[in-house]
């Protein structure tokens, strides 16, 4: 999946494309960043982007040239399925149905707005969505244009590793995710709860699958009321793997955290030291 940035900062996107697994997936060739520098179109000695609106009020606005330019210099080389993307505090609302929808398209151009926005001509000309991440105001699109790309990376075959990709099911799955507990069994007088060291991963599921309930109850109800909920948990709960259900090869087995819950040598009752692949001391860092 290709995702180009317009922007007039693009040092902001440094080490968000440099670290962990985002850096992983643009080395794999899983996912490209172009970054583009709004700035690089201006034709002014002072490299003007923005002026002051008309009909006066306070801040500036993007200039429709250089935007318009550096838009169409991606468009140029764009396919018919790329979607052309506004990020701002007035458009629809981001949540994981869109994610995946979106997740779909071939290239996605990312407009990051700064001051107080955008000229509307562009937007009317060349936006395909007004997209915005939440019901507060940021300094601009580019913190948005980075909640986009991760959301939408991790749904790219490839992003995530086998273990990471099933827990992503049960995001996915309407409900708020089941706590989740590592070693040391007991931690400052607390314990893990029993169920998760006896072993039945019968009972494990079914107590994930209520903690998931119970607290989606508490903390989101209008969830449970989604009409999607019970296709989309028959769905996910009936893919061989999933979190909440028991493989059918699955019986009473080893009382501690398995391999494929948590990645620890399910052997040794000792953490180890951080660093060593598959063992207690990347509890953290889920990366
Ligand atoms: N730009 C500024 N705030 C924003 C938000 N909440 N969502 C998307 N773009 C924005």
């Amino acid at each position: 999946m290709i995702f180009d940035v317009l922007t007039l900062f693009p040092a902001i996107f440094d080490s968000f494309l440099t670290q962990s697994l985002l850096a992983k997936a643009l080395t794999k060739g899983i996912i490209t960043v172009n970054l583009i520098n709004i700035r690089d179109f201006t034709s002014d000695r002072h490299r003007t982007a923005d002026d002051r609106p008309y009909g006066g009020g306070p801040g500036m606005v993007l200039k429709p040239e250089p935007l318009g330019l550096a838009l169409e210099s991606v468009l140029a080389q764009a396919p018919p399925q790329r979607l052309v993307i506004n990020l701002t505090p007035s458009g629809r609302q981001l949540d994981q149905d869109l994610v995946r929808e979106l997740s779909a398209r071939p290239r996605l151009i990312l407009l990051c707005g700064r001051y107080e926005g955008i000229d509307q001509r562009v937007l009317d000309v060349y936006s395909n969505l007004e997209l915005s991440i939440g019901d507060y105001v940021l300094n601009g699109g580019e913190v948005p244009a980075m909640v986009l790309i991760e959301a939408l990376s991790r749904l790219i075959a490839g992003f995530l590793g086998d273990e990471e990709s099933l827990l992503d099911e049960s995001y996915s799955s309407g409900l708020l995710e089941y706590p989740h507990y590592t070693r040391p069994r007991v931690w400052r007088n607390l314990a893990v709860p029993e169920i998760l060291v006896s072993g039945n991963h019968a009972q494990v599921a079914a107590f994930r699958l209520a903690e998931a309930v119970a607290k989606t109850r508490a903390r989101r109800p209008d969830l449970l009321a989604s009409p999607d909920l019970e296709k989309r948990q028959a769905e996910i709960f009936s893919r061989p793997g999933s979190p909440l259900k028991p493989r059918p090869d699955q019986t009473q087995s080893s009382p501690e955290p398995t391999a494929q819950s948590s990645g620890h040598d399910d052997r040794s009752n000792q953490p180890s030291p951080p660093g060593q692949p598959g063992q207690a001391g990347q509890a953290d860092q889920p990366d």
